[in-house]
């Protein structure tokens, strides 16, 4: 049975949202090597070296991966491309169907465009989407508390702070503690994340 909601494209202003490509390869190896001073400290503890995890050539696996667990109904991997070009990347993860109806949204961006708005759309397009399309319930976002940036994202949208948890990910090393923010369909109140925002970000250049 297909998966709900997927593939898609999600779009606002200069932001779209799509599926990994195999042709993603060289852009996506190129903002991850120049970002790892960026992403590291934030990113989940993986063996191998940056450069090597992040050559072109490892780009057929990983998206291989991503292609399977979509497929399988357990994540929605989205690229965000801003202006056109690969600058980051939305995934909804741990998708729970049944009684539950939720998961888990991570994400980043290409530190040279940060700062303009790129992520909030992302989540709120991708949060719309799930509740609308894919028909969760609930979605959580969680972030160490030294993240300002990202703490600063959910607080734009409204996302409801729910808990704090101990030693939660093995991110960068070690196990960090995590705040746990979400929202259930209820809170948007039939209304929908994208229009909390004030103003899409401006097209590049
Ligand atoms: C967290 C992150 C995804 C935010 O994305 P974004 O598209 O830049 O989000 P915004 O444009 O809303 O900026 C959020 C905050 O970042 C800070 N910021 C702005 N410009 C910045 C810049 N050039 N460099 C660093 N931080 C900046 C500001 O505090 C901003 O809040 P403000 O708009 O109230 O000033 C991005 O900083 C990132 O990819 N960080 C590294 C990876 C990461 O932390 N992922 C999330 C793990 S939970």
């Amino acid at each position: 049975m297909p998966h709900p909601g997927w593939p898609a494209e999600l779009t606002a202003g200069p932001v779209l949202l799509r599926p990994p490509r195999w042709r993603d390869a060289r852009a996506w190896s190129e903002v991850r090597l120049r970002n790892e001073e960026w992403l590291r400290q934030w990113e989940p503890t993986a063996a191998g070296s940056w450069a090597e995890r992040h050559a072109p050539g490892a780009w057929p696996a990983l998206r291989a991966a991503l292609r399977r667990a979509a497929r399988d109904g357990t994540m929605l991997p989205f690229m965000i491309c801003y202006g056109g070009r690969v600058v980051g990347q939305i995934s909804a993860a741990n998708i729970a169907h049944g009684v539950l109806r939720s998961c888990n949204v991570g994400y980043w961006v290409d530190g040279a465009v940060a700062g303009r708005g790129i992520v909030p759309t992302a989540l709120a397009l991708v949060i719309d989407h799930l509740f609308a399309e894919v028909g969760l319930h609930r979605v959580e976002v969680d972030i160490r508390p030294e993240n300002a940036a990202s703490l600063r994202v959910v607080e734009k949208l409204g996302l409801r702070r729910e808990g704090y948890y101990e030693r939660y990910l093995d991110i960068d090393g070690a196990w960090r503690s995590h705040i746990a923010f979400a929202i259930t369909v209820e809170e948007l109140d039939g209304g929908t994340l994208l229009s909390r925002l004030p103003s899409l970000p401006r097209p590049p250049g």
